[in-house]
Formats: C-alpha cells, structure tokens, sequence
C-alpha cells in the first residue's frame, strides 16, 4: 500500500510488524512515552502529509492507551494526514451497552462517541455485540468489522478430535453456532446469569449423549474466566473429558488464565487480538485484507 503510514501503540509491535509487512506500508516513526510525572508525551517523526495512517492499537486495559492514541491521533490530524484509521483488534467497553441499574453511565456510546471524534475509521475484530446488532447504531464514523468463526472452526477442525462445542449463553448462540456448523460438530447453548462483575451462574450442561466427545467451551471474551470455571466445574461433576477453552479476545483480568488451567481447562487458546501465550489463531491475514478493502472506502 502506497501512500500510507503505519503507526503503533506500544504493546501492538509484533502484529504491527506483520502488517507493515503484508501491506507493503511504510512505518510511522513516533515516540510515545511518558514524563516523569506520569504524562504522555507524543512525537511524530514521519511525514504523513495528506497520506493515510493507520494506527494500531487493542483496546484491552482501555484506560491507559486512550490518551496517547488521542494525542497521536490528533497530532497526525494536524500534519495532514487523511484519512486517520483506527485498526482496534480489541474494542473496548462494548459490554457496557445498558444502563444495568439507575444512574450508570452507558460507557460504550461514549466511548464510541470519544473514538469517533478523533478517528475517521475504525476497524475491529468481533466486537461484543449483544443488544446492538450493528457499530453503526453507535458509531458515527466508518467501521469495518472482521468475523472470526471460520478460522475458530478450522483451528477445531484441525486440533481436536469428535468436539462438542459448549456456548456459555443465549447471546454466544448467534455465532457458536456458525463455528459448529463449519467444524461439522454438534454444540449445546447455556443459560447463564450474571449477578455482579465476580458472581456467575451457568446452567449445568446436558453432556450425557456426548461423554465420548471432547468438550470445548467457546466464548468472545475471556475476562476473569468465571464463566467458562463455573462450566468446566459442571463438566467435571459430570464426568466429561477436560475441556479445551476458546475465547477471542484474551482480555484475562486478574490471573484469570491461570485460574482456568487450574479449574481443568486442557488447553486454554485465543486470538491474538490481544498479545498472550495462549495466542494460537492468527487474524493478521484477514486484518491486512481488511486494511486494504478499507483504504479505498470514501466517506
Ligand atoms: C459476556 O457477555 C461475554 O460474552 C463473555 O461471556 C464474558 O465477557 C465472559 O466474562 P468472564 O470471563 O468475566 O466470565
């Protein structure tokens, strides 16, 4: 891609890398770091005077990298560069899409609102909707989103003997069972209810006809992984194999990880949407296409 620049927020270097690589782009030279006393300081290096540039950053731990991105983001916008483009493998706050109890702040329209403000599009990876069927019903800018059943089911395909796909709620029934279809394998969908950010309930699963099949729990999110323990506790009681774990986004707050091979998790895998050992699907294909069908969207 020519005419393009490629910057990233530290922590995104190894999938930033790749892409400058696919694309054939050139890298932005910005430094991005901190003053003593904890503020950000922001300087591009590279002309990007009426040029795209990309920028790349996962939204994980959202909090600390708004900031630079914002300072980043609109420093580019001053020396020109046209359009701005946010390439988010992970975004943020989109579970925050209700009031849950009187007086929250619907944290993912604003945060949309605050994004949409100083980028000109963004592109995401399974982003979390739930009650929006769409980013635009929230987004005011351009957004692409890249879906990833095909490559979970390929990686089903190709690693785990006779699996039966286990979704941990009504709202995962939409695409596990796409990824069930594609990896020609059979799946049951869970109730669950959560009463609070570390109290969760999962029905217990009806595994008796699967006894033989290797269970694997499959999830966009992997947060404190309270979902996926309270399923593989159920799973264990009845006497099923243990359960390989996949989840998208391998957000893992509070040594959630740890906690799940622990609980008996075989294997716990994600998507490197967000850096962890557990990444073992790759999107860094489907976000250089996705990059480039992009660059010639006209808004
Ligand atoms: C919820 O709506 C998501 O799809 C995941 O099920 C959830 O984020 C998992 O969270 P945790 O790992 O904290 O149970």
């Amino acid at each position: 891609m020519s005419n393009c620049v490629l910057f990233t927020i530290p922590g995104n270097e190894v999938l930033a890398n790749s892409l400058i690589k696919r694309l054939h782009t050139e890298p932005g030279e910005a430094i991005i770091r901190h003053f003593p006393d904890g503020e950000t300081y922001v300087k591009v290096n590279s002309n990007v005077f009426e040029k795209e540039a990309i920028i790349i950053c996962s939204l994980h731990q959202p909090d600390d990298k708004i900031l630079p991105l914002y300072f980043l983001a609109k420093t580019l916008k001053e020396f020109r560069a046209s359009p701005v483009t946010l390439v988010s493998p992970y975004l943020a706050y989109m579970r925050r899409d209700k009031r849950f109890t009187d007086g929250e702040c619907i944290s993912s329209e604003l945060f949309a609102r605050l994004l949409s403000s100083f980028v000109d599009k963004l592109i995401t990876i399974a982003p979390h909707l739930h009650r929006r069927i769409s980013l635009d019903e929230i987004y005011p800018i351009h957004t692409s989103v890249i879906h990833v059943s095909h490559l979970v089911s390929k990686w089903i395909n190709e690693k785990i003997q006779q699996p039966v796909l286990i979704g941990p709620d009504s709202e995962s029934e939409q695409w596990v069972s796409k990824v069930a279809t594609d990896a020609n394998a059979p799946y049951i969908i869970l109730e669950k209810i959560r009463k609070g950010d570390r109290n969760v309930k999962v029905s217990v699963p009806q595994v008796e006809k699967y006894k033989e099949y290797t269970p694997v729990l499959v999830d966009d999110i992997i947060s404190t992984g309270l979902t996926m323990i309270e399923t593989i506790g159920h799973l264990r009681k009845a006497g099923m194999r243990p359960p390989v774990c996949i989840g998208i986004h391998a957000v893992f707050a509070a040594r959630a990880y740890d906690k799940l091979i622990k609980a008996g998790a075989e294997k716990v895998v994600t998507c490197n949407t967000i850096v962890h050992p557990s990444n073992a699907i790759f999107m860094d294909e489907l976000l250089a296409q996705e990059i480039c069908k992009n660059s010639f969207v006209v808004d």
